[in-house]
């Protein structure tokens, strides 16, 4: 945890934003794989963690923001339970880590909403993502599983990402360590990388830096030669020679932020020719989005900058023809990048995703809805403190060739019997972590392997 100072400011900062009534946080419960006592690893609520940081199961919290209490529910650890779990701080002891005088049991929990609501007060609560929290909602507040998002309150909603969006000097270094590590996951795959090589091996091994380095994985590792499945977490193929192997995967610290890096590699020693001609396009790409980042400027326009950096490069490369702009401007290039450029990140890796990306990236306004456009999870005008990642990629999806193709669309922008011969190629993806700056921007962690010559230099030579 951080110091109790931390939380007892940001608890005060939230009870100026949101004003009145009670704000109700849920923190998570273990969750059963297969039964009770085989549960998923834990993982806390990430705004539950930002308030309160208290990392353990069977908590939830209320601000009583006209009284200006806080109370943490949860329950005492019985003897019984030290059995199994050995010794463990009382609940009050825990809350006082947090600044938090007040505790109650949880059982007491449902009575209080109860009265607060019929004494006619609001509570406020943020969108429940697991099934049990909606169940409780359903119990205490009468809030049907199905309506329990659209319900959330909004005003707590947009206090929280007014909050979580900008990272204070300990969150920054929380979150460069987290990207630090994982370097060392991607340097580590680097390494390995090789004909011959199973893609679980690696992602053994991303995994096992992540663990050594006190924290986990912040996602599921995509570790695999098939890059252009935007969300491949089957590791399954081994490394042919010829093939590009793409590892996109991030450590979380033991206080849980998040890091997320990608890096696409040749498995052999060296990038062929074809290899490096998309490899420098996505470069130019990454470069021109980095470059617009700073204060004021809307993430849309980054992710455009990189959009028409890469339809450029595609031209160069006869796979896109005509006016780029207008090619750009109706979507052709989602053909090759069907994805957003960069999203936020701090205590999620997709941060505070589980709020509304319309609240959290497009400050309340409605997404596009054109492919490729509507994946874009931030839009809005950057401020110093965000921390982003910066992802742009080439993709050849075969399917989704084969789909416009037949269906004759962008035939003005789209050198379809040229892309054809593209097919077989996979998908490339770097990325960096960024934080935004007064002036500009900062990448975070310590240098990654970028260019085609850094990364021959990493491959192979573990
Ligand atoms: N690292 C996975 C993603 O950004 O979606
Ligand atoms: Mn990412």
């Amino acid at each position: 945890m951080f110091d109790r100072d931390v939380y007892c400011s940001r608890r005060a900062r939230l009870r100026m934003l949101l004003g009145q009534g009670l704000a109700l946080f849920l923190g998570n419960d273990e969750c059963p794989m297969n039964y009770a006592d085989n549960a998923y690893r834990f993982r806390q609520d990430s705004s539950f963690l930002y308030y309160f940081g208290l990392d353990t199961p069977g908590l939830a919290a209320v601000i009583d923001l006209d009284e200006g209490t806080e109370t943490v529910f949860g329950d005492d650890p019985t003897i019984e339970d030290f059995v199994w779990t050995g010794p463990l701080p009382s609940l009050r002891e825990r809350a006082a880590g947090a600044g938090v005088e007040r505790t109650a049991a949880s059982s007491r929990l449902g009575d209080a909403l109860a009265a607060a609501r019929s004494a006619g007060r609001k509570v406020h609560f943020l969108p429940p993502y697991r099934p049990e929290n909606k169940l409780k909602l359903l119990a205490w507040l009468g809030v049907p599983p199905e309506r329990a998002k659209d319900e959330a309150s909004v005003p707590f909603i947009h206090a929280v990402v007014e909050q979580r969006s900008v990272k204070s000097p300990e969150e920054i270094a929380e979150i460069e360590k987290a990207v630090n590590v994982s370097l060392d996951m991607h340097l580590a795959a680097m390494r390995l990388a090789r004909p011959g090589v199973a893609e679980a091996r690696i992602a053994a091994a991303v995994r096992e830096v992540a663990l050594a380095a006190g924290g986990d994985l912040s996602f599921p590792t995509i570790a695999t030669v098939h890059g252009e499945v935007l969300h491949q977490h089957a590791q399954v193929d081994t490394l042919g020679s010829g093939r590009l192997f793409l590892l996109d995967a991030g450590a979380e610290t033991a206080l849980h932020y998040a890091g997320d890096l990608s890096t696409t590699m040749p498995v052999d020693p060296a990038f062929t020719e074809r290899q490096k001609d998309v490899f420098r396009v996505v470069l130019a790409a990454h470069e021109t989005a980095k470059a617009a980042l700073k204060p004021g400027v809307p993430h849309l326009d980054v992710h455009l900058a990189a959009c028409r950096r890469i339809a450029e490069g595609l031209k160069d490369l006869g796979l896109m023809k005509g006016d780029l702009d207008e090619a750009v401007r109706q979507g052709a290039h989602a053909l090759f990048f069907p994805c957003g450029e960069g999203h936020m990140m701090g205590l999620d890796v997709h941060d505070m995703e589980d709020l509304g990306e319309v609240f959290v990236g497009y400050e309340g306004r409605p997404k596009s809805t054109q492919f490729g456009l509507k994946s874009l999870r931030l839009a809005r005008p950057l401020r110093p403190g965000f921390v982003v990642t910066v992802e742009p990629g080439v993709y050849f999806i075969p399917q989704l060739i084969d789909q416009w193709r037949a269906e004759k669309r962008f035939p003005d922008f789209l050198a379809y019997d040229r892309i054809e011969a593209y097919k077989d190629f996979g998908g490339i993806r770097n990325e960096e972590d960024v934080v935004i700056t007064d002036g500009g921007h900062r990448v975070l962690g310590r240098r990654k392997p970028l260019t085609v010559e850094e990364i021959e230099a990493a491959v192979g030579r573990g």
